[in-house]
């Protein structure tokens, strides 16, 4: 039986993007490989809406490493301020603590978002080097209300920093548009390619601004890996540490399909499965983690209300759909998570709510 893995990424797969990566004798000064590089890099734009000014990025590693590759651009001492939307806008803040800069934090309850008067609030009187939150806050399913929060945030910092990790790829990412710095995503979410890449572009007033000296470390210091991105944008080989040679040769490749459907359209097919999820789940009595018109279109959180998440999940596993826990402490044994990204389909949608049916009377 075909499994469908409805996780919050990796999430719905491709062969053919995975396949990409079967290649032998291929190293990272291969012809192939710089190529690959270089087209992905230009395909990182693309997704991300970042123009040529920008600075694309792609290093070994994860969501998480692109997130703490931002310390680049950090002086000890500096004031940043974290908005966060659940678990994985605290993981700025888990990141931002272990350097010497100050941290200061907003939180918002699970299913809403931080608004602009709670920036308001929490800045008064203060200047930060750089602002944080997240696009889609994959704990709960919420999208942040992207612009209006920039716009906020620019008052009071010099720069800011988006976590698109669950957005890019599956929503509108307007890098350019919205005045992002540091727009930070993986490989493995709504772009819909293998796990192994940590992805992210910056600004060109940013990367003017990298500090003589920075507190980053010395893997993820990015001011190492600008000139190793320059050289594959033009075209040319060029090391710092080994790039995950397979894992890009499917980004590039997916990246490719994206420019392909393009992003209007992409973007219009994960709203199209959202809702059809959406619908279905309400039709079954559940009620979705995210304030309605907070829903993003690429993770949704189900509150389950007397069934238990655990049992329905197994059910539906064994029907062939896999779909992701809860993971928010404050909705603990009360919901669960559907990913619905990268190369999901209406026909997919469709099997995951028919299965989630079936998985519910199972257990009810
Ligand atoms: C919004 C968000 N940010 C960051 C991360 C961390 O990314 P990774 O697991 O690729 O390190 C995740 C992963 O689920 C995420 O959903």
């Amino acid at each position: 039986m075909r499994r469908i893995l409805m996780h919050v990424g990796p999430s719905v797969g491709s062969y053919e993007v995975l396949l990409k990566s079967v290649k032998e004798d291929v190293g990272f000064g291969s012809p192939e490989f710089v190529e690959a590089m270089r087209s992905a890099l230009e395909g990182v734009r693309y997704v991300m809406g970042a123009d040529n000014s920008f600075t694309p990025f792609i290093i070994p590693g994860s969501g998480t490493s692109a997130m703490e590759a931002v310390t680049t651009f950090l002086r000890e001492g500096d004031r940043v301020l974290v908005a966060s939307n659940g678990l994985f806008g605290d993981r700025w803040r888990s990141i931002l603590e272990r350097y010497p800069v100050k941290v200061d934090y907003i939180g918002s309850e699970p299913g809403r978002s931080i608004s602009a008067k709670s920036i308001q609030e929490i800045a008064e009187s203060k200047h930060y080097r750089m602002s944080f939150f997240t696009q889609v806050e994959t704990s709960t399913g919420v999208r942040a209300p992207v612009p209006e929060l920039v716009k906020e945030m620019k008052k009071v910092s010099e720069f800011v920093a988006l976590d698109g990790v669950a957005a890019v790829g599956g929503e509108e990412s307007c890098a350019s548009k919205w005045g992002i710095d540091y727009y930070v995503t993986a490989s493995q979410k709504a772009i819909g390619a293998p796990p192994g890449a940590g992805i992210s572009t910056v600004s060109g007033r940013l990367m003017e601004n990298i500090p003589e000296r920075s507190v980053s470390g010395y893997s993820l210091d990015l001011s190492n890996w600008k000139r190793t991105m320059e050289s594959f944008l033009d075209g040319k080989g060029s090391y710092f540490a080994t790039p995950p040679v397979h894992v890009i040769l499917s980004l590039d490749y997916a990246l490719r399909l994206a420019r392909e459907e393009t992003m209007d359209k992409r973007v219009r097919r994960h709203i199209a499965s959202r809702d059809q999820i959406v619908e279905g789940i309400e039709e079954m009595g559940f009620e979705t983690v995210a304030e309605p018109g907070l829903r993003s279109s690429t993770v949704t959180g189900v509150l389950t209300g007397k069934i238990s998440p655990g049992d329905l999940l197994a059910a539906s596993l064994r029907r062939g759909v896999e779909f992701a826990p809860g993971v928010h402490p404050a909705l603990a044994g009360r919901y669960f998570r559907i990913g619905h990204m990268g190369w999901i389909t209406e026909k997919d949608a469709a099997i995951a709510v028919h299965v989630l049916r079936g998985a519910l009377k199972e257990v009810s």
